[in-house]
């Protein structure tokens, strides 16, 4: 074959088989769970990292194990303290001269029930899940419109989709993200620039141990629905392919997703079974 069929060849199958190859992509909540393992498939499959999360030391030994590992760029952020997002764009443009994807994974979760739960507790978990999270696609979108493209993976909850015992607050923070993130798409397609929103149910990660109790303390514990959930690196690839096919919305889990259609098409089926689940 010719050198220029060579290329053609080489442009057709990077664009087909492997959308994410060469991407500048950036992932908070990148020192554990789905995002850790977003960072594992996504180095794999030739993409730039941006890696961030609190813990700098598990982003800098999880960036010792990707591959590529001189291509990816750990940025250690707390989304709970808002104000440094546009010099954290400044350092990924210097860097890499753009960013094709936003992953707005970071979040943490709540194990007291509305009563209980103190006011500052409230607003720290709204900080972390949802005003750290907005600041920074608003950081990022000047830029996506800049370059005509961009797009947004935000991972919300099946608790984004109905309230659940002592998840009140969580369920609210994921739930404000649907609100918040239909609306920019309607507002940003036309410069082409995408959303998909995710839906996990149960996921095997450690999530339930750093959940918020009543007075902002961890959980500490890891819960047996987290333990019996869907193992992460089968999370990860429906949502890489729900990104990937530009999917508005995307559910993963397994029997627990039977809630949501319940409570569309049966709610009073919907009240009488899901009150009874477990919560932990
Ligand atoms: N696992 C599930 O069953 C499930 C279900 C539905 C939705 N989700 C959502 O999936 C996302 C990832 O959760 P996961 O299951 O992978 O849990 P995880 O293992 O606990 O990971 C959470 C990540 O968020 C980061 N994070 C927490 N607070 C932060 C803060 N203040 N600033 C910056 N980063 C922060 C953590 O890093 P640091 O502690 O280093 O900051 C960690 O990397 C969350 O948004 C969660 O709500 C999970």
């Amino acid at each position: 074959m010719h050198t220029w069929a060579h290329g053609l060849f080489y442009l057709w199958f990077m664009n087909t088989a492997n959308y994410y190859a060469h991407k500048v992509i950036w992932i908070t909540g990148a020192s554990s769970g789905i995002g850790a393992e977003l960072a594992k498939q996504l180095a794999r499959k030739g993409a730039k990292l941006i890696l961030s999360a609190r813990d700098q030391m598990k982003l800098e030994a999880l960036a010792e194990t990707l591959e590529n590992h001189s291509s990816h760029l750990v940025l250690p952020l707390d989304l709970g303290k808002n104000g440094n997002e546009l010099a954290y764009v400044e350092q990924i443009m210097a860097k890499y001269g753009r960013l094709d994807i936003l992953i707005n994974n970071g979040g943490v979760s709540q194990r007291a029930s509305a009563l209980e739960t103190s006011m500052e507790v409230n607003r720290q978990l709204m900080e972390v899940n949802f005003f750290g999270n907005i600041a920074l696609a608003k950081a990022v979108l000047p830029i996506f419109r800049q370059q005509g493209s961009g797009q947004f993976l935000v991972v919300s909850s099946i608790a984004g989709k109905f309230g659940f015992h002592l998840r009140s607050i969580y369920s609210a923070s994921k739930a404000a993200l649907v609100g918040y993130y239909e609306s920019l798409a309607m507002e940003e397609e036309r410069h082409g620039i995408k959303v998909t929103l995710a839906f996990p149910g149960k996921i095997n990660t450690p999530i339930s141990k750093s959940a918020l109790t009543a007075e902002g303390t961890a959980h500490g514990q890891m819960d047996s629905n987290q333990a019996g959930g869907m193992p992460v690196d089968e999370c990860v690839a429906q949502l890489l392919r729900a990104l990937e096919q530009h999917k508005r919305e995307v559910l993963i889990g397994r029997k627990e997703l039977l809630a949501v259609y319940l409570k569309r098409f049966v709610p009073a089926l919907f009240w009488k079974i899901i009150p009874r689940q477990s919560a932990t």
